[in-house]
């Protein structure tokens, strides 16, 4: 599984992305390569940097950001900043691109890039559209090239989320994106499809024969879903006042694994295959109407508390947030999905910053025995069959079984059966961005978000969106940073009877 030699152009080369998550990965998979001559990455940013500048740079962001045990020795520096080049030049300026373009050109006869050119578009969303006309434009979007070494070069794009900010923004650049690129050129990247856990929903799901014929509504009672956040806004208060919790998370993350979760056994392994079937789950999910919408999804924002111990301040508090922002940082909702497979089976979603702890899970509730032959003494302490696949951290998935607790009496217990990764395997996952960035450089969209997936999502949004803009500003729930949200998220899934399953 090695990606090919090109040139990664970088668009958002300065923004915290590319700092923390982009560099790294590129210098990680470029040491690795076992031709890292061939690679190049280019910057295509505002600041009046030059090469040596740059490389400072990033030498520095890979310093900060690197994991410890990954991090490169002066050699590997060395080489890795060899290969990084920049080209100065606003996102509007036409002659940027030409320069680009040369640039681009030279690198390839001088690099052995084979020609491969790959665009990351690490930009806000309102840039993306006139990026991608000018690629077009200057000649820098046609699918293949001869390279003149006998073999054709490719070119890909990839666009970081969010993308668009609601159904008819994301439609529009899918459009601008359709005039200029082909769509097996387009990566649309959520980076949860990176993470093996992610993955791992498939394999536990189709490479066993046990859990799928109990996996539907006549045996599973709900599903939960929850993807906690110790971390605040930190420094991204400019970029999440405009998101919320519903587009940062809800929208791409929460609907990955969701649709991987729930959708029906692929024909193939391919990604046209398990596109269709996750396109076909989404599409599953009844929009909401309004009355739901009050009902089944509460807001939250999070006041003064603590985060890991310390004391924090409420989100209208922090720096670059309107002292009267109705920006959401919590989510709990409750949705289903129309389909044979689902029908009747709630599932319910949370996702929150400032929560007690950094946790995504995945819990799968069983229905109860139809007849029980134990006295109700006897199975306190016992609860239903629960299966949670643990994403992230302490990444593993636990089976919770009813046993009998030694002894005379006729006691039931609740007892873990349990898969640990670390264990199992003992190796450390790859970061999900170098699995995504890697599977790009090799042509392979099955981890990536298609067009008409990404629509169908946003459709479900804004149905909540558009109501929640007529909503009173006193709907979204306060919540003390440091606990599991607002009193409201416990009432949605209470009243059916049931409660959180807290990681
Ligand atoms: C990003 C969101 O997509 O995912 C962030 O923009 C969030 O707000 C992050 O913190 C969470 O990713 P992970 O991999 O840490 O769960």
């Amino acid at each position: 599984h090695l990606p090919e030699p090109c040139t990664v152009v970088i668009f958002g080369a300065t923004g915290d992305l590319a700092q923390r998550k982009i560099y790294p990965t590129l210098a990680h998979l470029m040491l690795n390569h076992p031709t890292p001559e061939g690679f190049c990455i280019v910057a295509f940013a505002r600041r009046p940097f030059d090469d040596e500048k740059w490389r400072a740079q990033v030498l520095t962001s890979i310093e900060k950001y690197m994991p410890e045990d990954d991090k490169l020795d002066d050699a590997e520096k060395k080489t890795f900043a060899s290969r990084l080049f920049y080209c100065q030049s606003n996102f509007d300026d036409r002659e940027g691109y030409q320069k680009l373009s040369d640039l681009l050109d030279k690198l390839d006869s001088e690099q052995n890039t084979s020609g491969n050119r790959l665009f990351y578009l690490a930009t806000p969303p309102d840039t993306d559209s006139e990026i991608i006309y000018h690629l077009g434009g200057a000649g820098l979007a046609r699918p293949s090239r001869d390279n003149g070494n006998g073999d054709t070069s490719w070119t890909r794009i990839i666009i970081e989320k969010p993308f668009g900010h609601d159904l008819a923004s994301a439609q529009k650049l899918n459009r601008d994106l359709g005039r200029v690129f082909r769509e097996n050129q387009i990566f649309r990247i959520d980076h949860y499809m990176g993470k093996e856990t992610v993955q791992n929903i498939i394999a536990f799901r189709f490479a066993n024969g046990i859990f799928e014929p109990l996996w539907n509504q006549k045996y599973i009672d709900h599903v939960q879903i929850v993807v906690a956040e110790s971390l605040g806004v930190e420094s991204r208060a400019e970029f999440y006042e405009h998101a919320g919790a519903i587009r940062d998370i809800v929208q791409n993350h929460v609907m990955q694994l969701l649709s991987l979760v729930a959708m029906e056994p692929p024909a193939a392994f391919d990604a046209e295959a398990i596109r269709d079937e996750k396109l076909k789950l989404i599409r599953a999910i009844p929009i909401f109407t309004t009355e739901q919408v009050k009902e089944n999804v509460v807001r939250g924002q999070y006041i003064a508390g603590t985060a890991d111990g310390k004391p924090v301040v409420g989100y209208k508090e922090e720096q670059g947030v309107s002292p009267t922002s109705t920006t959401e940082t919590y989510v709990a909702l409750k949705l289903s999905i129309e389909n044979w497979r689902w029908a009747d089976v709630p599932f319910y979603v949370r996702t929150g910053k400032h929560l007690p702890k950094r946790s995504t899970e995945v819990t799968i509730q069983f229905k109860r025995v139809p007849h029980q032959l134990y006295k109700v003494g006897e199975t306190r302490g016992l609860e239903p069959n629960r299966l949670t696949i643990r994403i992230q951290p302490d990444e593993g998935i636990t089976l919770k079984i009813g046993a009998k607790v030694p002894g005379a009496a006729q006691q039931l217990a609740t007892v873990d059966m349990g898969f640990s990764y670390n264990s199992a395997f003992g190796v450390q996952s790859p970061e999900a961005y170098e699995r995504l960035i890697a599977d790009c450089m090799l042509g392979d969209s099955t981890l990536f978000i298609r067009r008409d997936e990404i629509e169908a999502s946003w459709s479900i949004i804004d149905s909540i969106t558009k109501v929640w803009a007529d909503l009173p500003p006193e709907t979204v729930r306060p919540y003390a940073a440091g606990s599991w949200g607002p009193q409201e998220a416990d009432t949605l899934i209470e009243e059916d009877g049931r409660h959180w399953d807290n990681p």
